[in-house]
């Protein structure tokens, strides 16, 4: 069972394009591709009629036209045009998914499309500040349930083990973890303050010498998973210090 009335990364914005192509989120088979303007479209992929997938017809100018019988599709969802009959009929017509690009990615609202609001996707400080930097990863496919994921994510005492000789440092064994549970989710986050830089951390911070170093672990719903890094010099900075350029954002989606 999924949390439907929510917004889910559904691809790269790079991903979709004016090409008809099935993706699939939260089980359901979706068609998308963008309009002559950019503007992003996904639409059930199983045509009304024979449910031939509409991702295996072809796209007429905004239009998506049926590979079996033509009956033709709006960005809506909406029948506009069946080949050979005298109308249109009303209830041919396919689910209409609201898509949004943020932060280079396409998200989808899987539920109530009148409930769909883009402003409710989480805010990312600094996002948009040109002396920051962003750096895209490739996608990786885990073949497992996605809430092990999110307890992955939401465990940062695994670090001093699986990460020993890269994001592990002493301090990362037994400093305790503060717990908060938030309206959209649950944090879990620890200053670590006044130790030796893990050895991956070592060569990109830009200063010498012993760190504070915040570890924040963070899942939101329905299922996005925040880590932040923060790093500052030992002493001056701590936990209510400058936040640039020695901090990292992911989002794992
Ligand atoms: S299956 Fe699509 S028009 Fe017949």
């Amino acid at each position: 069972m999924f949390l439907k009335n929510a917004w889910y990364v559904a691809a790269w914005d790079h991903e979709i394009t004016r090409d008809l192509q099935q993706i699939t989120v939260l089980g359901e088979k979706i068609c998308v591709f963008r309009l002559e303007s950019g503007y992003l479209v996904g639409l059930g992929d199983a045509c009304p009629h024979r449910k031939l997938p509409l991702s295996k017809g072809r796209i007429k100018g905004d239009h998506v036209e049926c590979g079996y019988h033509g009956l033709t599709f709006d960005c809506a969802g909406q029948c506009v045009w069946a080949p050979g009959t005298g109308r249109i009929p009303s209830e041919a017509r396919v689910h209409a998914y609201p898509l949004h690009e943020k932060y280079g990615l396409v998200w989808i609202w899987m539920g109530n499309p009148a409930l769909a609001d883009a402003s409710e996707i989480f805010e990312i400080e600094n996002y948009d500040q040109p002396d920051w930097g962003i750096n895209r990863g490739a996608a990786m496919e885990l073949d497992c349930n996605c809430l092990l994921m999110c307890d992955n994510l939401l465990d940062p005492t695994h670090v001093a083990w699986v990460h020993e000789g890269s994001f592990a440092s002493a301090a990362t064994k037994d400093t305790p973890l503060r717990v908060t549970k938030t309206d959209s989710g649950v944090i879990l986050r620890r200053w670590m303050m006044d130790h030796e830089p893990a050895p991956f951390y070592k060569k990109v911070i830009g200063f010498q010498g012993n760190c504070d170093r915040l570890q924040h672990y963070e899942v939101r719903y329905p299922s996005h998973a925040l880590t932040r890094a923060v790093f500052t010099p030992a002493g001056p900075c701590g936990p209510d210090g400058p936040r640039r350029p020695l901090s990292w954002t992911a989002i794992i989606s």
